[in-house]
């Protein structure tokens, strides 16, 4: 098998880069570890910028984004009881639209389909050769058979756990992580949300945030010791946190009811630089993980992919090198200022025991500088609805 550009990886990067590389008439394979459902099943962040609308758009997949996703004009912050809304749009003229992940992978996985392209989900064994060289590969297992497929260029779009970073010499690259000292635990649930937009929280029993996947469908986190498993959280005990975590006012009307989706998520920041070696271009999780606090991960990958196409396509259509030259450096200037903006919002909102009761104190500081302060509104307000792609 031959292909210009294999992909590894079908989750949200992998997907979006095959459907711009279609459109820019480039062929190309994915190969996916797992099975499309299990991709699915995976329930992630749900606020997306504009430049991620617009490459949806651009990718031909932005129509039920449309007719379901929810515009929102502003978010709260609550703390010390009282609600303060960040006024996204009247600061920067941007809006940001929260619409599910899940959702977004599907669309992907459907125009896919209905396009024909090559997908084999559920590959084994999947590794990648050559590409330091001039004839890269990707092997993997598939149907009872071992597949070789030689390509011009590999995608490394196979997230944290993937196979593509690991293969790369350690010499070769540098990575940068922190991990935060407590998890998420989020919980779906369909019922009607407590307020029309979302409310990220600093409570003095730590963090929550109330987001949304439809009018009546809520997406609830609060923060939790790392060590919690989910079957220490029955519904009833997520309930009463959740709500102490809330202003009085809203928790009287906060309506509860079964979840039929928990999970607990660790928090990290990493970085791995630079993103390309070789012929091995990597993109989304594989090269880097934000903490969800402002939902930038899905964001900085449609970023990552959207350079990447328009780079191949320089490439392959236009005979430049330019653009796949200075992909990592162009990539890595939005990922570190979006890392910025993830780091600082997850500071400012969580309870670090460890910083004790100054470190309370200047994060209430902060937080009640923000409030009278249209600068550094605006400032967390352009960050939150994204900075513009290069
Ligand atoms: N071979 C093939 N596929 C693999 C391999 C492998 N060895 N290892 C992992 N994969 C697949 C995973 O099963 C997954 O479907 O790569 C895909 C990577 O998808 P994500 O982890 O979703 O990463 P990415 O597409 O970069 O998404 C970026 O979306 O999923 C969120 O948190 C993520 O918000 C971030 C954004
Ligand atoms: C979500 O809806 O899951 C969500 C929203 C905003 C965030 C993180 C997660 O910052």
């Amino acid at each position: 098998m031959r292909t210009q550009v294999a992909i590894v990886g079908a989750g949200p990067s992998g997907l979006l880069l095959g459907a711009l590389l279609h459109k820019a008439g480039i062929d190309h394979v994915i190969i996916e570890r797992q099975s499309a459902d299990y991709v699915l099943g995976r329930v992630r962040a749900g606020v997306l910028e504009q430049v991620a609308v617009d490459l949806l758009d651009e990718a031909g997949c932005g129509a039920r984004l449309h007719a379901e996703g929810l515009p929102h004009d502003g978010f709260d912050l609550c703390f010390g009881g009282r609600r303060h809304r960040i006024d996204l749009h009247g600061l920067t003229g941007k809006r940001v639209v929260v619409y599910g992940q899940t959702e977004v992978t599907r669309d992907l996985m459907a125009q896919r389909e209905q396009l024909g392209r090559r997908t084999f989900y559920g590959a084994e064994e999947v590794a990648i050769e050559g590409f330091d060289g001039t004839s890269p590969a990707v092997t993997f297992r598939h149907g009872g058979q071992t597949h070789r497929l030689a390509c011009d260029f590999i995608a490394g779009c196979d997230g944290y756990h993937g196979v593509c970073r690991a293969s790369v010499p350690a010499g070769a690259i540098q990575t940068h992580e922190k991990v935060y000292p407590f998890g998420w635990l989020g919980i779906l649930a369909d019922v009607p949300p407590v307020h029309h937009e979302l409310i990220y929280g600093n409570s003095e029993l730590g963090f929550m945030l109330a987001s949304m996947r439809s009018a009546t469908r809520v997406r609830y986190y609060v923060q939790c010791p790392l060590d919690d498993r989910v079957e220490d959280w029955s519904d009833d005990r997520f309930w009463a946190e959740f709500k102490r975590r809330l202003p009085a006012e809203d928790a009287e009307r906060l309506v509860t009811g079964p979840s039929f989706e928990k999970s607990i998520a660790p928090l990290r920041s990493f970085v791995a630089e630079p993103m390309r070696f070789g012929r091995l271009f990597l993109a989304g999780d594989a090269a880097h993980i934000v903490p969800p606090t402002g939902a930038k991960g899905l964001n900085l990958a449609a970023g990552d992919v959207a350079l990447l196409a328009r780079a191949l396509d320089e490439h392959f259509n236009a005979k430049s090198g330019e653009g796949l030259a200075r992909y990592s450096e162009r990539a890595l200037s939005r990922v570190w200022k979006a890392e910025r903006f993830s780091w600082w919002f997850t500071s400012l909102m969580h309870d670090f025991p460890e910083n004790g009761s100054f470190g309370r104190r200047m994060q209430r500081a902060e937080l009640e500088y923000l409030c009278q302060s249209t600068a550094a509104q605006t400032a967390m307000a352009e960050n939150y609805v994204g900075l513009p792609l290069m």
